[in-house]
């Protein structure tokens, strides 16, 4: 019995060309889509990690009434900072992309600025409040460009961040308060 073959007769040096051609996917995403992601969860990354630095700035150097509230308190931050920042540079990996990871990078990268160490503990919650304000920002960055992209890893993971936060911003706010 004899098999149609319907198939177009195509050469195959025609076919490898075009393959040649095809933009090379990554998890289903082109170079441009994970270039995409990548840049806006290095700016995170960036901030963030600026941030987790003036976190144990401010557990070393915390002085006042407030010192084992806020020494505490700090500490608990850069450790949630410190894993968080891991799960940023590592989704940046997943998409074969190169997290930034040098000092100069994040200050010259990042929204948040350094401070001193000598500033007053009101202060440094106040530096923690605004901190909290420009990564939550962000973060929603990063979310719209997940969302846009159909990426639900990136999605999920930094909800959780946000979710996080806006807490610690109502519980740090309702510190200053009293
Ligand atoms: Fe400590």
């Amino acid at each position: 019995m004899e098999i149609a073959n319907d198939m177009p007769n195509i050469p195959r040096t025609q076919i490898d060309n075009s393959m040649a051609k095809a933009k090379p996917l990554k998890l289903g995403w082109s170079t441009e889509e994970t270039e995409t992601i990548a840049k806006v969860l290095n700016q995170l990354l960036a901030n963030y990690s600026v941030h987790y630095q003036k976190l144990r700035n401010y557990h070393w150097n915390v002085k006042g009434s407030d010192f084992f509230d806020l020494h505490e308190r700090f500490e608990q931050q850069y450790n949630e900072a410190r894993i968080n920042i891991d799960e940023i540079a590592e989704r940046i990996r997943v998409f074969g992309k190169v997290p930034l990871s040098t000092m100069r990078e994040y200050l010259e990268t990042a929204e948040i600025k350094e401070t001193g160490s000598d500033l007053p503990s009101d202060l440094m919650v106040r530096e923690v409040l605004s901190d909290f304000r420009v990564l939550l920002e962000s973060m929603f960055d990063v979310v719209d460009v997940a969302v846009d992209l159909g990426d639900s890893g990136t999605e999920e993971m930094i909800k959780g961040f946000i979710h996080d936060i806006e807490k610690h911003h109502w519980m740090l706010s309702a510190f200053m308060a009293k």
